[in-house]
């Protein structure tokens, strides 16, 4: 079944949208380059440049902030070339700052999935943070699974462990903690389920983190302590939820991009290439642009690494 078609640009508008509404401000993205935050190459998040607001050593602007946020991720650089991943992409993004906190964020979330981009329930799931030993003293989130069961059967709330559903810190300190994330389901015809896994890789898609309960701070010898005050982070890619609600193939195939798509996979002719292509060619415009040139270190490594893998696609 289609769901309602929102061209990108509609899809940032309901997003923010949404949230004004629910009286947000919004706020400025920044550039995709860190400013004072040693921890962090690249801003990989809307909640990296907001760092110093979970932590009280500044006040944010409004107590609820929202904003779209250009971001660079090269964690998942070797998945590019699926019909997700990516190495650029656009985060929509809410917060809460010692304001509302499980319960408001996840009817928030729901509200806007539901009523606001006309997804059905059915075809969501939720993860909750399950405790396991790999993370001594931070307990199950119970309360967000029961808060879910208001909109969501008890089969479709799934809780999972440490590695899957603690989010943060961005880079190698700062505020971190539990986190729900909802999942849409592409349907059979992405893959079968196979085993008893509620979640099927390729089928059910991440689109929304759509709460990282921010109570912690993780210094950089690994210890936690509590933030000031408890916070709401989310954040959901722009590209994701413009591909499920167009029916494209892939995020790099979304109306936005969909001519620059074709031109490159004229020439290519192969799928996986011409995303590899796209992706890498937009992520190295972001960087040069904030003035990275190529070099063997750090920034300038990675820049050069995806000029090199487009141009390797170019030329095959
Ligand atoms: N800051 C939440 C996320 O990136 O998923």
């Amino acid at each position: 079944m289609s769901l309602p078609y929102k061209t990108t640009e509609e899809v940032r508008q309901t997003f923010l949208g949404h949230f004004l509404k629910h009286d947000h401000q919004l706020i400025e993205q920044s550039g995709i380059i860190p400013r004072n935050d040693p921890t962090l190459m690249f801003i990989n998040s809307g909640m990296a440049p907001l760092k110093p607001y979970f932590t009280g050593q500044a006040t944010p602007p409004y107590p609820r902030l929202t904003n779209v946020q250009d971001c660079i991720r090269f964690v998942d650089v070797e998945s590019v070339g699926d019909s997700y991943h990516g190495t650029n992409f656009r985060m929509m993004g809410s917060w809460s700052f010692g304001d509302y906190f499980k319960e408001r964020a996840i009817e928030l979330a729901f509200e806007l999935i539901t009523e606001g981009f006309g997804i059905p329930a059915e075809r969501l799931s939720a993860t909750v943070f399950m405790a396991d030993e790999s993370l001594p003293g931070v307990p199950s989130d119970e309360e967000s699974a029961r808060i879910w069961e208001k909109f969501l059967p008890r089969e479709r709330i799934i809780g999972r462990p440490p590695a899957d559903n603690f989010w943060g810190p961005a880079g190698t300190s700062g505020p971190c903690g539990p986190c729900t994330e909802v999942f849409f389901d592409r349907g059979e015809e992405f893959a079968e389920r196979k085993t008893d896994d509620v979640l099927v890789p390729g089928r059910h898609i991440e689109i929304w983190n759509a709460g990282v309960f921010m109570q912690y701070f993780k210094d950089e010898q690994g210890n936690f302590s509590p933030l000031p005050m408890k916070c709401v982070d989310t954040g959901a890619g722009l590209e994701r939820f413009a591909m499920i609600l167009q029916g494209r193939a892939s995020i790099h195939e979304i109306d936005q991009y969909e001519p620059s798509y074709q031109l490159i996979n004229q020439r290519i002719g192969d799928t996986a290439w011409t995303r590899i292509i796209l992706d890498h060619l937009k992520t190295s415009i972001l960087m040069i642009r904030e003035g990275i040139v190529p070099s063997n270190t750090r920034e300038g490594y990675l820049l050069r690494r995806a000029l090199r893998r487009a141009m390797i696609g170019v030329f095959l």
